[in-house]
């Protein structure tokens, strides 16, 4: 077994992060897997362990475990069929750089308020300190971190490593150790254990071609207890507007003047090369995915979908 092999501050960490006993007891690691732990350097010592510890609770749940493939850098898709959607190539914004990860916060705390934010939603959901949560696109994890104190346990998830590592570091320097950090998306997060008692994502569906927000979508369905919430905020486009031009040139001046260029310019990659959707197809494909929209608020092009299962 790997832990012989481990270096003693490795190992202490491999068995706090892991449960010792489950660890020892369900886990038979291959050589490669062993060697790859002893030689990480620490980011990708908590990445390996975060995979193993998915492979621990499927073990657990019977269910099948996550190909070893799962373990080399870049091979996230192998196991997938050839027609399958890649999620972690980036589209529009490249939230793999450590640049974009690092600026990211300082820019939204300049747009949004993020403790409301996130007191807000805990009373729209109602969210109780029983609760199990899933958040779909951490980014910097901002909201997993303030929710982590009112709910029972938040699993938290993103495509892009550099952001999952980013919101780790915060977690752990915050000395919050309630969240649980995965990299993984909506097309190929594998949950294992009980079902989620609610599921929030926020301005991440839109990285997805619309027949995949449906698939990611029923994803979702399938996490969620019966009768769990789940909410979307997104970027989603009026389809009422006559002239989209004027429209998105007004947003786009309006944003230079009151936010600066540089969130001007991602705004026009975001409605050239993302794949923000019309008000009435997301509907269309909530209720598609099986979800009942309790309540739907529409404020220029954010939208904010409360859902039920
Ligand atoms: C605009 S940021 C939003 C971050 C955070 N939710 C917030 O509200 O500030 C979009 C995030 O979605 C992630 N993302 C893109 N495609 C994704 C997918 N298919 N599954 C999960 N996360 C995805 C990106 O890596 C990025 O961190």
């Amino acid at each position: 077994m790997f832990y012989f092999h481990l270096p003693d501050n490795k190992l202490k960490i491999a068995c706090d992060f892991l449960f010792y006993d489950v660890f020892i007891n369900c886990l038979e690691l291959k050589p490669i897997v062993a060697w790859k732990l002893r030689n990480a350097k620490e980011n990708q010592f908590y990445y390996f362990l975060s995979l193993i510890k998915q492979a621990v609770e499927c073990l657990m749940a019977g269910k099948p475990v996550l190909s070893a493939d799962r373990l080399k850098k870049g091979t996230y898709m192998s196991q997938y069929p050839q027609w399958y959607y890649d999620e972690f190539k980036q589209i529009g914004v490249d939230y793999t750089d450590l640049e974009e990860a690092q600026a990211y916060d300082l820019r939204m705390q300049a747009l949004r308020d993020t403790e409301n934010e996130a007191n807000n939603l805990r009373e729209l959901l109602g969210i109780k300190n029983t609760d199990r949560i899933l958040e779909i696109g951490t980014g910097t994890g901002e909201l997993a971190l303030k929710l982590s104190e009112h709910c029972k346990k938040i699993v938290a998830i993103d495509v892009s490593k550099t952001m999952v590592e980013f919101a780790k570091m915060k977690a752990e320097s915050q000395n919050k150790k309630s969240i649980q950090f995965y990299t993984a998306g909506f097309l190929t997060y594998e949950h294992c254990t009980e079902p989620f008692d609610v599921i929030i994502t926020q301005l991440a569906l839109h990285h997805l071609p619309d027949y995949w927000k449906l698939i990611a979508l029923r994803r979702v369905y399938g996490m969620l207890r019966e009768g769990g919430k789940f909410y979307l905020l997104d970027v989603v486009f009026p389809s009422q507007i006559r002239d989209y031009d004027s429209y998105f040139n007004k947003i786009i001046t309006n944003l230079r003047e009151t936010a600066g260029n540089e969130l001007a310019e991602e705004t026009e990659t975001h409605i050239r090369e993302e794949f923000s959707t019309l008000d009435w197809i997301m509907e269309g494909l909530l209720k598609s995915a099986g979800f009942y929209i309790e309540s739907v608020n529409y404020d220029g092009f954010m939208a904010g979908y409360l859902c039920r299962k």
